[in-house]
């Protein structure tokens, strides 16, 4: 039996099941072939509007899905908060509804707050993509790194994986978790003390503070960067002890597997959690993450557009 979508919202992948995560993966490799060809658009989304709403800095997700958003032949709009209404008090709420107002189809929405994306899905009609809300969630970056995975391990079931690094404060990291997990990876998560958060072990992870115990363990490694400007500098003040105990270098590498995949979210800081020569180096599958980020965010955009409309939005009498 074919699995179906049926969310008009991808808002993490804590609520979605086996079966839904799957779905997404499998039409995104349909979608990768696009961005081969040379004229690299489909009509999926031609007709439909699409909104990148973004309270927070970003390179790759805001470009990705605006690429992903061209390529299926929407039509994309990109607002910036400090550019916008946000500055003169206007709320995500009312910003929201008054996007909904211009017709659109779908609001890609990154914030600073967890919980952000679910609050805006529930006040509008139309679909709402989470591009990473506080701590909380990032699940078009869990699924691009989770497509990479599989891409180079040929499956997801039974793999190891440890995500090294600043834990407590991302939501990447939670997302690989939940995604992975329900995929039947092993999920190692290392940290030191300070940067692993209460009861991650409820998720399903081994936690260990021995980066030479992960990375002997592990197929793939996912390095997190170190969110400095969440906590300012008071969790983990030194950046230097940092990379000298936990730091990805080719010196501690010697003792993990020869073909370990070496992966990050980006945006890199180059000698804090990883060394530029890992980062740059064969084992690295850093820029095919990014790469692999544009038919991810088709494939969940196509997919929530497609239920969306299938959704009855008729207000009750
Ligand atoms: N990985 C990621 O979310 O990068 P950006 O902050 O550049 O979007």
């Amino acid at each position: 039996m074919t699995a179906a979508w049926s969310r008009k919202d991808l808002l993490g992948l804590e609520d979605l099941n086996r079966e839904e995560i799957s779905l997404i993966l499998s039409t995104a490799e349909s979608f990768k072939e696009v961005s081969t060809r040379e004229i690299k658009k489909v009509p999926a989304l031609r007709g439909k509007t699409v909104v990148n709403l973004f309270y927070e800095p970003s390179t790759r997700t805001r470009v990705s899905f605006e690429i992903a958003a061209k390529r299926l032949s929407a039509d994309v709009i990109n607002i910036a908060s400090e550019t916008s209404s946000v500055r003169k008090g206007e709320t995500l709420i009312d910003t929201g509804r008054n996007i909904e107002a211009l017709k659109v189809d779908i609001i890609v929405v990154r914030h600073n707050y967890s919980g952000a994306a679910v609050m805006l899905g529930r006040s509008v009609k139309a679909s709402v993509i989470n591009a990473g809300d506080g701590w909380h969630e990032h699940p078009t970056q869990a699924l691009l790194d989770i497509f990479t995975l599989k891409e180079k391990l040929g499956r997801i079931e039974g793999i190891k994986v440890s995500i090294v690094g600043d834990i407590a404060h991302s939501r990447v990291a939670r997302s690989n978790i939940w995604g992975l997990t329900k995929l039947g990876a092993n999920v190692t998560v290392c940290a030191p003390k300070i940067l692993i958060p209460p009861a991650i072990e409820e998720m399903g992870v081994k936690v260990v503070t021995d980066i030479d115990e992960a990375l002997a363990r592990s197929d793939a490694v996912n390095v997190l960067r170190m969110q400095f400007e969440r906590d300012g500098e008071s969790a983990f003040p030194r950046q230097l002890e940092y990379f000298k105990n936990f730091g990805i270098t080719r010196e501690r590498l010697k003792k993990a597997k020869k073909d370990i995949i070496i992966m990050h979210p980006g945006p890199l800081n180059r000698g804090v959690e990883i060394s530029s020569e890992i980062a740059d180096g064969l084992n690295s599958v850093i820029l095919e993450q990014v790469t692999n980020g544009i038919a991810v965010r088709m494939a969940a955009m196509f997919l929530v557009a497609q239920a969306n409309e299938n959704i009855s939005h008729e207000t009750p009498d």
